[in-house]
C-alpha cells in the first residue's frame, strides 16, 4: 500500500484525489456522494454574486470528450450557505469552495463562505486573458479571509505568465486547467448545435483535453513553485500519475465522475495504488515531477534511433506493423521483424505496442 496522504497548500487530504468544480459538487448531497465515493477532498460548484441562468442543453457527451455550456452555479449563493456547505462540511474532508469571478465578486462572497471553507478556489473562466482582473480578485481573497487560496486557470492563457502573476498577487495554489473552448458540436441527425448557448458554442473537456491540460501544468509547474491540483480529462489511476510526473500534488475530476458516478474517485485512488505498487513506489512524493526531472536529463536527438525490440515479449499483433508508414517493421511467423534502415525513428510503434515489446528512451 503506497502512501497517498498529501499536504497541499496547508490542507491535509487522505488522497490526491478531488471533484473538480463543476456538478459533482452541484449541491451538499453530491458533495456528500463525492466523499463516500472515496474522494480526498471537497470541491464545490462555482458560486457567485448572482446565479448563473444557463443554456438548455449544457451538456453533451462527443466522442474522446465532453461539451459544456453550463455557466456557473444556478442555485443562489445564499442557499450554498444556508444548505449547501453545511452538508459537505459533514463529511469531515477539506472543503474547497470555488467563487467567481470579478475583485468585487470575490470581496462580497469570500467573506460569506469563509466559515464554512478550508481554501477558496477562484475561477478565471469569465475574466479574459489579461492577468491584472485575476490578480485583483487574489487580492480581493487575500484581504478578506485568512484560508488559503487557489486560482483555477483557463488553458487558454500564457500559462507561465498567469502562474507568476498568481503567485505574486499571494495566491497558495493553482488549479489548471478548465475546460477549453469555445468549441462547436453539431447533431447531423437534427442539424443543431450540441449546445444550447446562443452561438452554440460550448467548452470541451474530457480524454481530449488531458494532453493540453498536462502541458499547461507542466508550464505552471516550471515557473512557481506553489502547488497544483491538476485537471483536464483524468479518468483513471495513470492518468493522475501522469499528472503528478508533470509537477501537480493533487489531481481534480470532473468529466469522468459525471459519465461514471462519484464512486470513480475511490477507482482513480485504488488504481494510482496499484499503480505505484506494481511500480515499486511508495509514496506519491516519489514521482512528483518526475517528468519534469527526466526532461532535463533527455538528450534532444535528431538522428532516426530505431527502437529496441524485445522479440520474446513481441505477440505478433500486427498493431505495429499496420501503421508503420515508413515500411520498417513487419511480422513474419508470429513476430515483430525491424528494418533499422528504413526505420524513421518516429517512435510511433513504442506507444501502440500493448505488451512494450517496443522500447525508446
Ligand atoms: C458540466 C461542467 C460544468 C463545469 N462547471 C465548472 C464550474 O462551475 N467551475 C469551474 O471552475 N469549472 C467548471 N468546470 C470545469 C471542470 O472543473 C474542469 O476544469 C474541466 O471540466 C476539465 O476537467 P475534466 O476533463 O475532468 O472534466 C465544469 C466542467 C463541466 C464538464
Amino acid at each position: 500500500m503506497a502512501q497517498l496522504d498529501v499536504q497541499i497548500a496547508g490542507l491535509s487530504l487522505r488522497n490526491p484525489v478531488m471533484p473538480a468544480a463543476g456538478p459533482p459538487g452541484w449541491n451538499g448531497d453530491a458533495m456528500g456522494a463525492c466523499a463516500e465515493g472515496g474522494a480526498g477532498a471537497i470541491v464545490s460548484k462555482t458560486v457567485s454574486v448572482l446565479p448563473a441562468q444557463a443554456p438548455t442543453p449544457n451538456m453533451a457527451q462527443i466522442p474522446g470528450g465532453f461539451l459544456n455550456t453550463e455557466l456557473w452555479s444556478e442555485l443562489p449563493v445564499e442557499q450554498f450557505i444556508a444548505q449547501e456547505y453545511p452538508v459537505a462540511r459533514k463529511t469531515g474532508l477539506p472543503l474547497i469552495i470555488s467563487l467567481g469571478y470579478t475583485a468585487g465578486d470575490i470581496t462580497d462572497l469570500a467573506p460569506r463562505v469563509r466559515p464554512f471553507a478550508d481554501a477558496l478556489e477562484l475561477s478565471t473562466h469569465y475574466i479574459g486573458d489579461d492577468p491584472s482582473p485575476m490578480v485583483q480578485a487574489i487580492q480581493a481573497a487575500k484581504a478578506a479571509v485568512d484560508v488559503p487560496v487557489f486560482v483555477k486557470l483557463s488553458p487558454f492563457r500564457d500559462m507561465r505568465a498567469a502562474a507568476q502573476a498568481a503567485a505574486e498577487a499571494g495566491a497558495d495554489g493553482i488549479v489548471a486547467v478548465n475546460s477549453f473552448g469555445p468549441c462547436l458540436g453539431v447533431d447531423v441527425e437534427t442539424g443543431r448545435m450540441l449546445m444550447g448557448s446562443r452561438d452554440g458554442y460550448g467548452w470541451l473537456s474530457g480524454p481530449a483535453l488531458k494532453p493540453l491540460a498536462l502541458r499547461c501544468v507542466f508550464d505552471v509547474a516550471r515557473s512557481t513553485s506553489i502547488p497544483i491540483i491538476g485537471v483536464g480529462g483524468i479518468s483513471n489511476g495513470v492518468d493522475a500519475i501522469e499528472f503528478l510526473m508533470v509537477g501537480a500534488s493533487a489531481v481534480g475530476v470532473c468529466t469522468a465522475a459525471i459519465l461514471r458516478g462519484p464512486q470513480v474517485f475511490g477507482k482513480i485512488v485504488a488504481e494510482m495504488n496499484a499503480w505505484l505498487d506494481s511500480h515499486g513506489y511508495a509514496s506519491i512524493a516519489e514521482i512528483r515531477g518526475l517528468a519534469l526531472r527526466h526532461l532535463d536529463e533527455r538528450a534532444f536527438r535528431t538522428s532516426h534511433v530505431p527502437p529496441d525490440l524485445d522479440v520474446e515479449t513481441c505477440t505478433g499483433c500486427g498493431r505495429c506493423e499496420v501503421s508503420c508508414v515508413y515500411d520498417a517493421i513487419h511480422v513474419v511467423s508470429k513476430k515483430a521483424v525491424l528494418s533499422r534502415e528504413r526505420c524513421a525513428g518516429c517512435g510511433l510503434c513504442v506507444t501502440r505496442c500493448p505488451v512494450r515489446a517496443l522500447t525508446l528512451l
